[in-house]
């Protein structure tokens, strides 16, 4: 039972790791966030909205909100299950988009994260890094709402994870996620052998 979180901003490539992964080894169980359960992906709709008004409070507790739901529904029951389940984004989404990107402090958000998981932490955190203008430059078509949010935020959001990364190196694995696809999956399979 092993959780392992994929991590990084838009246009890093993460649903495309997870999806290499899934391929790769047909066992595991990709969930992504928001999401993952019914009641999430409705909070997903909420919060990518752009003719929605969220506080950005508001915006913290809808995606702990969503998070709970999915740990109660399905990961906790998964790993309970000996399965190993790779995540689009988890908490660390929510440290460095709501606490750094919206500045309302990395240590509350990690306190509402504790509450909404009943402390549930991933074993393994897979962080695709990537300059802000590389992936924003990967993001087609139409941005959400959080996709919107500028180049300050977004360097915030990329300076917090890296920070993250140097605090937790028992768990953070760092891929160049400059590299193609390919690469970044034979990087990522190696980690797990
Ligand atoms: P993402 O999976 O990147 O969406 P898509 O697959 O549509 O590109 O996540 C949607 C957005 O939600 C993304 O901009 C990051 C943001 N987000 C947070 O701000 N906090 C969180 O806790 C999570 C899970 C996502």
């Amino acid at each position: 039972m092993t959780l392992i979180a994929v991590e990084g901003i838009d246009g890093a490539g993460k649903t495309t790791l997870a999806a290499g992964l899934a391929a790769a080894r047909p066992e595991v169980v990709v969930l992504r966030e928001p999401g993952g359960a019914a009641l999430s992906e409705r909070v997903r709709a909420l919060v990518a909205d752009p003719a929605l008004d969220v506080d950005p409070r508001a915006e913290a507790l809808l995606f702990a909100a969503a998070r709970a739901q999915l740990v109660a529904e399905k990961l906790a029951p998964l790993l309970a299950a000996g399965k190993t389940v790779v995540l689009d984004r988890y908490v660390d989404s929510s440290l460095a988009y709501q606490g750094a990107g919206r500045e309302l402090g990395v240590g509350e958000i990690a306190a509402l994260n504790a509450f909404a998981t009943g402390g549930l932490t991933a074993d393994l955190t897979f962080y695709l890094r990537v300059p802000p203008s590389v992936g924003a430059a990967r993001l087609s078509g139409g941005r959400d709402r959080l996709e919107r949010a500028g180049a300050a935020f977004f360097a915030r959001v990329v300076a917090a994870y890296d920070a993250l990364a140097e605090a937790a190196t028992d768990r953070y694995v760092v891929l160049d996620a400059t590299q193609p696809p390919d690469a970044v999956l034979a990087q990522a399979l190696k980690h797990l052998q």
